[in-house]
């Protein structure tokens, strides 16, 4: 981790980075902001090819059957290029992670590739994506690239049902869908599920964009279609302003210098 750069950016204000405000239509924006999650489609800005080409090095999600995963923490500087952190595990507390194997655990995985991360269209997507969510320099951001391919079917939760994952800022953009039915993305009020927001199938190079402290979130089974051959669905996951305390606890333990959201 660059530690001057983020120690810089302490004294500073944390405006938004006005110059990507084009990445998203105007309806995105709007739609965030009134009805607290909205849904694009990236593929005339990034080579979703040349995405997908980087699923086949993931490895193995030491937590989580048939689960392939790679994962990490970026920061905005303070002249609004994309830096990375370095390592920290994800830390989901009981509250946002019902799922055994994965809740009040420290969870490490393998970082995402310097070739992945070095591409024009990652940075602008991640500058893009922070602009959105209007962070500021030292945010920490972490960003996933996971999924699960099979045969037969899979649930991709693990049993964690509806859920919120534990921040303010996450988006879920689908990579690829080969072979799968089911997948459908849940939106709700309430971690019970009683008042649905919204239902949507997300096909590659689409995102879907929540206030994840207002909106929960599920997604059903993957079944193979055909069984001749195995399913495969591998999803970005991009979040940031961490509200789980025991997430927080653990990023400021391995970033001194990096702005976190504790409330309370
Ligand atoms: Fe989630």
């Amino acid at each position: 981790m660059n530690r001057n750069i983020l120690k810089s950016s302490l004294g500073t204000d944390s405006h938004p980075l006005t110059a990507h405000d084009n990445y998203w239509s105007r309806s995105v924006r709007e739609s965030l902001a009134h009805q607290d999650w909205s849904q694009a489609d990236l593929r005339e800005q990034i080579d979703l090819p040349a995405w997908q080409g980087f699923l086949d090095d993931l490895p193995r999600d030491p937590y989580v059957n048939q689960r392939w995963k790679r994962m990490s923490w970026l920061a905005l500087t303070p002249t609004g290029d994309v830096t990375n952190l370095g390592e920290c595990p994800m830390a989901q507390g009981g509250a946002f992670n019902d799922a055994e194997s994965m809740a009040d655990k420290l969870r490490y995985y393998a970082p995402l590739t310097e070739e992945f991360l070095s591409r024009p269209d990652v940075k602008a997507f991640v500058r893009g994506w922070a602009g959105l969510w209007n962070l500021g320099a030292g945010e920490p951001i972490l960003m996933q690239i996971t999924g699960v391919r099979g045969k037969g079917q899979v649930d991709p939760l693990q049993g964690q049902g509806i859920h919120a994952d534990g921040c303010k800022a996450l988006s879920i953009m689908v990579v690829n869908r080969e072979n799968v039915t089911g997948a459908e993305n849940h939106l709700y009020r309430d971690k019970a599920g009683q008042h649905p927001i919204a239902h949507t199938t997300l096909a590659p190079g689409e995102v879907l964009h929540l206030r994840d402290d207002r909106v929960f979130h599920s997604v059903d089974g993957i079944r193979q279609l055909d069984e001749t051959r195995p399913f495969e669905r591998f999803i970005i996951i991009i979040n940031s302003r961490f509200v789980d305390e025991f997430q927080n606890r653990i990023l400021r333990r391995h970033f001194p210098h990096a702005i976190l959201h504790t409330e309370g």
